[in-house]
């Protein structure tokens, strides 16, 4: 029987590349998303993989979500928590609805998600949650002290949860993209992107699939020995 996967913020940008990716490697795939339907309609249609509405940073409407995916699925076996995103300004504009969306939505999703999932990956005796961190919650950014603490959190996260994970044969890392080809980068002014990509040593932004590969490896068999790691993606960007 296939393996089940759910992936948040599934349908569109990396999401989008991490649910493919877990579809040829054989998952029964479940993407969520947040309330972009047309985006979602048509990524069902273009992928074949079913796509799920709710807010990740609503802890009921998590364990409601997964609850109907385990009944359509099978009981979940990788949880690939993605889904996040930007209100980016510098602290004396930034508001609190601000702060509070971005630590809601990207770092509190981890913990509503996993609470959903793990009980289940227990009880099964595997498991494999992969964190979509950011080099921005390693290496900081200018205007953004939201997202910075919210990706730091999850790395945090991560590493205490592997360590939970561990007895279990579940498996818990993060990545750490660098910047990506999506939507969330375009919304970055030009002038600022050119700087930064200035400051990548391969040149370019990365791929949406140049990080789908690193989760395809990070939920497979070859990956038994690794958890509580952050995998680095970043074309060279932050070196540590
Ligand atoms: N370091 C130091 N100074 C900086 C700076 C930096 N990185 N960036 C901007 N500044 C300076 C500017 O040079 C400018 O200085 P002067 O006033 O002397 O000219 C001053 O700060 C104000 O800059 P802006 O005009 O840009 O200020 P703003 O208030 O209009 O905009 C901002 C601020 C919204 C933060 C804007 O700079 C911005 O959008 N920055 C991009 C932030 C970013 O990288 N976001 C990533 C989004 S994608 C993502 O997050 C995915 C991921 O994980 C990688
Ligand atoms: P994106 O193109 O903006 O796509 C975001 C996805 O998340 C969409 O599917 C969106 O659904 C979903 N989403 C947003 N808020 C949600 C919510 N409250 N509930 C459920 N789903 C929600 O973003 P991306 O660039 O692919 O980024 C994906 C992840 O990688 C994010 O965590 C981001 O922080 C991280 N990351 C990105 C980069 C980069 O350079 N792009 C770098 C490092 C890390 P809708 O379509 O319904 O809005």
């Amino acid at each position: 029987m296939a393996r089940v996967a759910i992936v948040t913020g599934g349908t569109r940008g990396i999401g989008r590349a991490i649910c493919v990716a877990l579809k040829d490697a054989g998952f029964s795939v479940a993407a969520n998303y947040g309330g972009n339907d047309e985006a979602a309609q048509r990524f069902s249609e273009e992928t074949g993989i079913a796509a799920y509405r709710w807010n990740v940073a609503d802890y009921e409407a998590c364990q409601q979500g997964c609850a109907r995916v385990a009944e359509e699925h099978g009981s979940v076996d990788a949880l690939v928590n993605n889904a996040g995103i930007t209100r980016d300004a510098t602290i004396i504009r930034m508001t609190h609805e601000d702060w509070q969306a971005v630590i809601d939505t990207n770092l509190g999703s981890c913990f509503n998600m996993a609470k959903a999932v793990f009980p289940g990956m227990r009880e099964n005796r595997f498991g494999r949650i992969v964190n979509i961190g950011s080099i921005n919650g390693q290496a900081g950014q200018y205007g953004q002290v939201n997202y910075a603490a919210a990706k730091s959190g999850i790395h945090g996260f991560t590493k205490a949860l592997a360590q939970e994970g561990a007895r279990y044969n579940i498996t818990v890392n993060a990545i750490a993209p660098g910047y990506i080809d999506t939507d969330m980068v375009a919304a970055v002014p030009d002038n600022v992107l050119e700087k930064i990509i200035a400051g990548i040593p391969v040149g370019r932004l990365g791929h949406a699939d140049e990080i789908a590969r690193g989760v395809a490896f990070l939920v497979s068999d070859d990956a038994t020995f690794v958890t509580g790691s952050t995998m680095s993606i970043n074309g060279g960007q932050h070196m540590y």
